[in-house]
């Protein structure tokens, strides 16, 4: 045959993948290709694929009849808005997506690319697995890679997408990128399936319940995104990249906004209510400061008393982290300690400034939470802040109480700029709870008159303790400042804060406590 005519063939039969029938059977579950995915995830011809001529080199269990070039796997790199990024789709028409060591060898050269040029890798998973007809041979596939993504994290921004299965081991090079998309429905991940849990552990659970989007983005917070279909999924990753930078060595691209910085907003003013017992939502807060109202939330569905994700300020990217008063009452527990800690880290890793808007009543209590390592988990939030060199700035909008006040960003763990509203209450603990302790002797004595001393306790407490005058009398806070300017002093800090250059102690790395 013709030389060209059998790289024609070639080509053909890399994109043909595992034939028309699995292909519709695909898309019969609401799946789209590898390729597909890869060109809606990509800007319009930019995709330039790589080992596309890669084979299997497995000579057992009758494969030696089934070489299909490229093995399943698309890898390559292209353009999101102009801005070059890897990738990799693993092919479940062929052999179910599983990894074989010649496609372990496609994924890792495009990470090492990845690695030397300074850019995002992309992985969209949809795999049964270790190529069970190779053995070793593709679990050593799968240590290449988890290597590689050990050893890119912090230096290019790695995200992944669960678009099918994601079984076994494979779960662990998602769980290592910075951050995990899942499409409902259609993905799931767990490390044994549900067949082996009944074996060992008697318990009946369906691969949704176990792995499914929703179970990973609400109870074990291994996915950060759930997406309708796999279209929105690509559509998502594509405006998250647009916050991050290409590498550690850069900072995030600007957005230009028509929003003014010089924007105040009088509906932050009566925002927070009268009585400090009741509810509000952050996330108002949030939209009516950032750039345009965008705010593009991470880990929506976790933890949900902490609110994280990333927004422009004056065309600068920052990351947001914010207690939710209308959750748990914005209390810090061991997951939204993790949640915040490990975006903290993620924003402080890519030179992306960090905005905390605090209102936090403290940690939660309980055996529970104490059984479960709250002091652990909640040491990572407060390491993370502490070791933090990026501009960072925090707003206490109400409560800022005991550990939680020096936990959440505060001047203590080096924030270069503190404000806070005249609503701010920041003490060891809340009125009440502090009357209790100091006053015991009085209010026992009270008789009858108990509950009018606590009153008259509880009153003098808040007066001299819970607001934020005390804090700025001795610098802890820069200023105490009217809500409706919040917007235009943020984005004067962070200009001021531009060429913010701050150190950590020579080390090989801390040793925080996971
Ligand atoms: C080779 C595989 C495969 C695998 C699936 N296929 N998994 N081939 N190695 N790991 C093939 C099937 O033979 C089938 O081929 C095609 O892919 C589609 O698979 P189906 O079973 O028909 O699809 P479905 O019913 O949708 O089920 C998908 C599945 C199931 C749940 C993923 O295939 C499955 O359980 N596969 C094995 C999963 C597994 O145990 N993997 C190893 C995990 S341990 P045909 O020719 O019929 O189309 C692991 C270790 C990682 O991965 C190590 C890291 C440390």
């Amino acid at each position: 045959m013709d030389r060209l005519e059998e790289l024609r063939r070639r080509h053909a039969a890399a994109e043909e993948g595992g034939g028309e029938q699995r292909r519709a059977r695909q898309h019969q579950e609401g799946k789209l290709s590898a390729r597909e995915r890869v060109d809606i995830l990509l800007d319009e011809n930019s995709f330039e694929e790589l080992d596309k001529l890669v084979t299997h080199r497995c000579h057992d269990f009758g494969m030696d009849a089934q070489f299909i070039p490229g093995d399943g796997f698309v890898t390559g790199f292209g353009r999101i808005h102009g801005r070059l990024v890897y990738v990799f789709a693993q092919d479940f028409t062929v052999f179910g997506g599983s990894l074989s060591e010649s496609n372990a060898q496609k994924i890792c050269k495009v990470m090492d690319l990845a690695l030397k040029m300074g850019a995002p890798v992309i992985g969209l998973n949809d795999s049964g697995g270790a190529r069970i007809q190779e053995g070793v041979v593709s679990l050593a596939g799968y240590s290449d890679i988890f290597l590689r993504n050990t050893l890119s994290s912090g230096v290019v921004p790695q995200i992944s997408a669960i678009m099918g299965p994601c079984a076994g081991g494979a779960v662990y090079s998602p769980a290592i990128t910075d951050f995990v998309f899942m499409v409902e429905h259609t993905s799931y991940m767990f490390v044994t399936g549900p067949d082996v849990i009944k074996t060992v552990t008697h318990e009946d659970v369906t691969k949704e319940t176990l792995g499914g989007s929703l179970t990973h983005n609400s109870v074990s917070g291994v996915g950060h995104f759930i997406a309708p279909s796999d279209a929105e999924c690509c559509r998502m990753i594509r405006e998250l990249v647009t916050y991050l930078p290409q590498n550690n060595r850069e900072d995030p691209p600007r957005r230009p906004t028509a929003d003014p910085a010089t924007r105040m907003d009088a509906a932050l003013d009566t925002l927070v209510p009268a009585d400090p017992s009741l509810p509000y939502d952050i996330k108002d807060v949030i939209h009516r400061c950032v750039d345009d109202g965008q705010f593009f939330e991470v880990h929506e569905h976790y933890a949900r008393n902490i609110v994280v994700g990333f927004a422009h300020f004056g065309g600068r990217s920052v990351g947001i982290v914010a207690n939710q008063p209308a959750f748990l009452a914005g209390v810090l527990d061991i997951n939204s300690s993790v949640k915040g800690a490990r975006f903290v880290r993620f924003c402080d890793a890519f030179n992306i400034p960090i905005v905390t808007f605090e209102d936090v009543p403290g940690f939660l209590p309980g055996t529970a939470q104490e059984f479960g390592g709250i002091i652990r988990h909640g040491a990572k939030l407060l390491f993370a802040y502490a070791e933090a060199t990026v501009p960072k700035i925090t707003i206490i909008t109400r409560k800022a109480y005991g550990g939680a006040y020096c936990v959440m960003g505060s001047k203590h763990l080096r924030t270069d700029i503190n404000l806070a509203w005249p609503t701010a209450e920041i003490a060891v603990m809340g009125p009440e709870g502090a009357v209790n302790i100091v006053y015991r002797r009085e209010l026992a004595a009270a008789g009858a008159e108990q509950e009018s001393v606590r009153k008259q306790k509880t009153g003098e407490f808040r007066d001299r303790f819970a607001n934020p005058f005390v804090a700025a009398e001795r610098g802890y806070v820069d200023d105490v400042i009217e809500p409706h300017e919040t917007r235009p002093r943020i984005i004067r800090a962070l200009e001021m804060l531009e060429n913010k250059v701050d150190t950590m102690p020579r080390k090989k790395h801390g040793n925080i406590p996971l």
